[in-house]
């Protein structure tokens, strides 16, 4: 039993979630999480909105709103639809909550404390026509590492640097589309350079991280690493904890990724054990996991990992296992351009356990991946449908059918034997991809296992040895039945839903609970009474995901 602390990125809440978000980060993190609960082991999976910075304000004034409002309404809305989804944090918390706020100023301090935070004088864009610095992403040009046209100041979409607002070339303000001019400022850095020597330690002690994040990480240190503003002169936000600061606030990725440690300690208060959260941040045995989309990687492998480095005594990330981007007809899913398909829509219209499928099978892991809806359906109806759904149903039919309880098996054939073996086998591949993050090769073992038990069926054609030999009808039946067990706690993390009613079909009455797969899991005893069967999987019909 281990400790598992499961991080995911925080979406801004400035509109609505779109599937990207979802393949990219809450999933996989979700997968993570619901398999190590059922592996026995100890697991805290923390996230929330992210609720300050130039995006909200961004937004808000789009929509000629108020940032609470619409820090509000999508924070909720956010909650909502992840709960629906299933995605099972432990707590997914706000950054405009007091307590966050606290942790936020408190780990500032520390660090300025401790010299690894300086103030300085800086030179920040200026509008003259609005009459205002324009901090991140207020400021809009020309990339100065891949010349995309479109760069934002706190981050260029295209090759994934983040930037500093007064690294643009040809800079205008967003606002009025004016050219801006500098102006002097004071602004705290954090002192990032001094970290390179021991965060280029930490990468060469981690084992198993993918390489795509591996060598964006080690080539951004080798550039040699910048010191970086970590306030700006904003009013949405948090405030310096300093005197004589007004109109200045935290960075908003410099306080959202505390938001980690502040959700860990809020989830331990509110659970009335408030040192609980140590267990996840100071044990060296403690792994933790932070599940992110790749245009986060610097803040997630750099940033937060100096920021721990200075803080001390906090473990630092034992894997970062970003995501490419999930593509909607080869587009990036972008919220802030309106491509992309919405989680909330989407659960209107599909089970979760539908949703979940789909994505897990199409999950961005090595490369960009492209989302289609003929793929959508093809992989519900041709596989989780048919292939998964069916095997589970055309079993439990015919038993309840015949025997209304688990037969009493007689001694088992070869292929028996085979059908136990592979299910140990497929049961070992599928955990461990989950322990590398392999989410994709995960679902595909299940699959396989699936495909063995349809086969084994079909073989066996249990209906006509129940008239030939009734007593190796049972012996089938109950080596099938024991195979959708397993497929049932396999796939649980995937598909929850699917995995639990199958559960209570089987017979079971408690829910699939922790520390089941394992060593400790019983025999199917014989005789148990079997539950109502109902099909499991829907079948999409093409009209309906026409949308
Ligand atoms: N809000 C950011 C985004 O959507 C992610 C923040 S992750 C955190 O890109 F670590 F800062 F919380
Ligand atoms: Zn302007």
């Amino acid at each position: 039993m281990k400790n598992v602390l499961v991080c995911v990125a925080w979406p801004y809440a400035n509109s609505s979630l779109h599937l990207g978000q979802i393949a990219g980060a809450c999933l996989p993190a979700d997968i993570f999480a619901r398999y190590h609960r059922l592996r026995g082991n100890r697991v805290l999976m923390v996230s929330g909105s992210d609720e300050h910075g130039t995006p909200i304000t961004v937004s808000a004034e789009k929509e000629n709103k108020k940032p609470e409002e619409i820090v509000e309404r999508y924070h909720k809305e956010h909650a909502e639809s992840l709960a629906r989804l299933g995605i099972s944090f432990d707590l997914y918390f706000r950054t405009s909550h007091p307590n966050h706020k606290k942790v936020a100023q408190d780990f500032f301090l520390k660090l300025l404390e401790k010299g690894y935070i300086e103030e300085r004088a800086s030179q920040a864009l200026f509008c003259g026509t609005c009459n205002r610095f324009l901090p991140d992403r207020y400021v809009e040009g020309t990339c100065p590492h891949c010349g995309a046209t479109d760069a934002r100041g706190d981050q260029c979409d295209r090759c994934g640097k983040t930037l500093d607002p007064a690294d643009l070339k040809n800079p205008r303000c967003r606002l009025c589309g004016k050219p801006p001019a500098f102006r002097e400022t004071r602004l705290h850095y954090l002192k990032l350079s001094q970290f390179s020597e021991k965060l280029l330690d930490y990468l060469k002690s981690r084992k198993n991280w993918r390489p795509n994040v591996l060598k964006f990480t080690q080539n951004w240190i080798k550039e040699g690493l910048n010191d970086r503003p970590i306030t700006r002169d904003l009013n949405w936000g948090i405030p310096v904890p300093l005197k004589g600061y007004e109109g200045k606030c935290l960075y908003v990725w410099f306080e959202a990724v505390i938001g980690y440690l502040s959700t860990s300690q809020e989830w331990a208060r509110q659970k009335g054990t408030p040192d609980a959260w140590k267990d996840f941040w100071q044990d060296p045995k403690t792994e933790s996991y932070y599940f992110i989309g790749k245009d986060n990687i610097p803040f997630h492998t750099i940033i937060w990992p100096a920021m721990l480095l200075g803080h001390e005594a906090l473990n630092l990330s034992t894997n970062v296992p970003a995501n490419e981007f999930l593509l909607l007809s080869g587009e990036k899913f972008s919220k802030s351009r309106g491509v992309g398909v919405r989680l909330k829509e989407c659960l209107d219209e599909f089970d979760p356990d539908q949703i979940r499928y789909y994505l897990a099978s199409v999950m961005p892991e090595t490369s960009d991946a492209n989302f289609t809806w003929a793929e959508f359906i093809q992989k519900n109806n041709e596989e989780f449908l048919s292939t998964i759904g069916n095997l589970i149903n055309r079993v439990l039919v015919f038993s309840q059918k015949t025997y209304q309880a688990v037969p009493k098996p007689g001694d088992l054939s070869q292929q028996d034997i085979e059908i136990e073996a592979a299910t140990v086998r497929h049961g070992r591949a599928l955990a461990e991809a989950l322990e590398r993050c392999e989410f994709k090769k995960g679902l595909k073992e299940i699959v396989a296992l699936a495909q063995t038990g349809n086969q084994y069926f079909n073989n066996q054609a249990p209906w006509k040895l129940a008239k030939e030999n009734p007593q190796r009808a049972e012996t089938v039946i109950y080596t099938a039945l024991k195979l959708c067990r397993s497929l049932a706690i396999y796939m649980a993390p995937y598909v929850p839903t699917t995995s639990e009613k199958t559960w209570a079909m089987l017979g079971y009455s408690g829910g699939i609970t922790a520390g089941l797969w394992g060593e400790n899991l019983p025999e199917l005893p014989a005789g148990q009474k079997l539950g109502p069967v109902a099909a499991l999987v829907k079948k999409i019909e093409r009209e309906e995901a026409a949308a």
